[in-house]
Parts: structure tokens; C-alpha cells; sequence
């Protein structure tokens, strides 16, 4: 690797409850299709190299020990001269979304990143399931209803443990945020949800904004799918600007004032996706995104149950479809 390559500086935004800031362009490590863990690390390598700042991964992404070793090498040849340079988000599996196994879940994602701390812990999803099985999707049976008070209370015990920086949710509607934030004594950071100019979730995005949560996009490019990427109106700014789609879909992200994790394992995508911080959107081009017809891409389907706590997407995302 060239040690010698320009880094670029990657913006950052503030964390609700005052630690430190979220470097805004995320480095999404979960995958469509399974990878091998060398092929992890070689990416992570690469986007720390690269400029990136700010690593995504979870329990459930199986990402989590390769991201830790990645990290481990770069501290060691000097890509990055401490941990305290990252910022690193994992999240709790719903078979852990039960007060006893929260902090014995974290303890265990520590172990696989080879950390004493992560900066973000999330809850995944809204929902919990039969603790110590490990199958996804989840066995529609085993879907249970989560005792949010109690397990919102074992994340806090995380983050006064100095585990995790900072707590937050990700798959919660307005509606599930604002019932937490009524029982908890620290508010939710951070609520990671689908964000992009085909879900742009402004009524969400306004909640989080006016209770101090910060939002975090995920599959700001549409994920697997191409309703984002094929999208006439981006490719016709794409076109028009010189830039790619992807690049105008992550800055319109990055101009909303929210934090944007993207994914990709291919070296030119992964600069090519920091290349959004020196142009930007004129507003008849911000007037254009907000008129494309929106819809859902992550529906979240593999949530939903008749023995579960959400029967249908619609209860599971409280209407907000
Ligand atoms: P690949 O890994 O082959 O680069 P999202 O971040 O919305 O979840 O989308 C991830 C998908 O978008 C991956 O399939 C990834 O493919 C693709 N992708 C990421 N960056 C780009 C880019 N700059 N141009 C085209 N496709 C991209």
C-alpha cells in the first residue's frame, strides 16, 4: 500500500450526548452475498487507506472479526495511528434483545473486533427472538415481542460501563422512537434506517431532528435492486454534473445532514463514493430528487409473523410505509 497517498479529511458530524463526532461517510461491512473474511479485511485495508473513518458491522454480519483484525493491522503499520482515529457501530441481534444478554452480546462483539470499546451499539431491529439460536432468517416461531424498558436499560448499563460510547436504535419508526424515548433515561444517539432519493424519510428524519437523534442512512444506493442506481432523474443529474449516480445519491444523503453508510468491496467504488465533498446539488437539483416517487426498498418482511409481535410490515413499521 502506498503510506504516502493523500488522506482525504472526512467531514464529520456531532453525536447527540456530546462524544465525539460521526465521520458522515460510512463503510457498510454487511454483504448481499457472503464473503470470505480475507476479502473484509483486504476492503477495510483499503478504505482506511482510502480516507474512511467510520466501519459498520454487526453481530449478525459475521464482518465483525475481520473488521477487527483489518483494524489491528492498520494500527500496527501505521495506516491510522490509534483506535481512537475510528469509529466503529455494531449492533445487538434479536436473539441477544433480552435483558440478561445484552451485555454478554457486546462483550462477545469487543472479543470479535479485538476491542475494548466500540463508539456505537444499535439495536438491529425492534423485535426479539428465542435467545441462543443462531439461524436467519429467523424461524417465523421464534420471533417474540421485545421488552424495550428492560433491554434499553442493559444498553445503558453498556454505555455506563464505557463499552460503547454511545446507544442507539436502527429499524425503529417514529412511533417505536418516541415510546423509547419516553421510558429511557439516555435517549437513543443515533436511529440507522433505509435512507436514499427513493425512501428519503422526511417525516422521520424531521422526529429525529426535532428530539435530538441523529439519523444514519443505510442503503443510501438502493441496496441489491436498482431503483436508485436506475433511477432517470438521478442519472439525468449524474449525466448533467459529470458525476456517477451513486455519487449524487450519497451526496444528496450527505447534504440532508445525516450520516451515510455505503457498501462496497471494490477499490475504484470506494473512492469513487468519497469523491462528494467538493461540489454540491443546486437546489433545482435538490427540487428534483424530492419529487421522485418513493417507496421502500428494505421492507423488513423476515420481521413480520403471525406468532410474532408485528403480523404485518405495516405494524412493524407503524403505518409508516
Ligand atoms: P459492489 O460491492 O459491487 O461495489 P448500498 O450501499 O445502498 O447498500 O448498496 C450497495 C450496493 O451498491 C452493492 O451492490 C455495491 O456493489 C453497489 N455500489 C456501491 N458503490 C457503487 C458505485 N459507486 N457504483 C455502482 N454500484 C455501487
Amino acid at each position: 500500500m502506498n503510506r504516502n497517498q493523500q488522506h482525504l479529511t472526512m467531514p464529520e458530524i456531532p453525536m447527540p450526548g456530546g462524544y465525539r463526532s460521526l465521520p458522515v461517510l460510512g463503510f457498510g461491512t454487511s454483504a448481499n452475498l457472503p464473503v470470505g473474511p480475507e476479502i473484509v479485511t483486504t476492503a477495510v485495508l483499503q478504505a482506511i487507506e482510502l480516507g474512511y473513518r467510520h466501519f459498520d458491522t454487526a453481530s449478525l454480519y459475521n464482518s465483525e472479526q475481520p473488521l477487527g483484525e483489518a483494524i489491528v493491522e492498520a494500527i500496527n503499520s501505521g495506516l491510522v495511528q490509534s483506535r481512537g482515529q475510528l469509529f466503529i457501530t455494531s449492533k445487538l441481534w434479536c436473539r441477544d434483545a433480552h435483558p440478561q444478554h445484552v451485555l454478554p452480546a457486546l462483550k462477545k462483539s469487543l472479543q470479535n473486533l479485538k476491542m475494548d470499546y466500540i463508539d456505537l451499539y444499535l439495536i438491529h431491529w425492534p423485535v426479539s427472538s428465542k435467545p441462543g439460536i443462531h439461524e436467519y432468517p429467523i424461524k417465523k416461531e421464534d420471533l417474540l415481542p421485545m421488552d424495550f424498558k428492560s433491554v434499553w436499560a442493559a444498553m445503558e448499563e453498556c454505555q455506563k460501563l464505557g463499552l460503547t460510547k454511545s446507544i442507539g436504535v436502527s429499524n425503529f419508526s417514529c412511533k417505536k422512537l418516541a415510546d423509547l424515548l419516553a421510558i429511557g433515561k439516555i435517549p437513543p444517539a443515533v436511529n440507522q434506517v433505509e435512507v436514499s432519493p427513493c425512501w428519503q424519510q422526511k417525516k422521520l428524519r424531521e422526529f429525529c431532528k426535532s428530539n435530538g437523534v441523529l439519523v444514519v442512512a443505510y442503503s443510501p444506493l438502493g441496496s441489491i435492486g436498482t431503483r436508485v442506481m436506475e433511477n432517470e432523474v438521478l442519472k439525468e443529474i449524474a449525466k448533467a454534473k459529470g458525476k456517477t449516480v451513486a455519487q449524487v445519491a450519497l451526496r444528496w444523503g450527505y447534504e440532508q445532514g445525516i450520516g451515510v453508510v455505503v457498501k462496497s468491496y471494490n477499490k475504484e467504488r470506494m473512492k469513487q463514493n468519497l469523491e462528494i465533498f467538493d461540489w454540491s446539488l443546486s437546489d433545482d437539483e435538490c427540487r428534483k430528487i424530492s419529487e421522485i416517487p418513493q417507496s421502500r426498498a428494505s421492507l423488513g418482511k423476515d420481521f413480520t409473523s403471525p406468532y410474532g409481535p408485528y403480523k404485518t410490515i405495516e405494524e412493524l413499521w407503524d403505518g409508516e410505509l
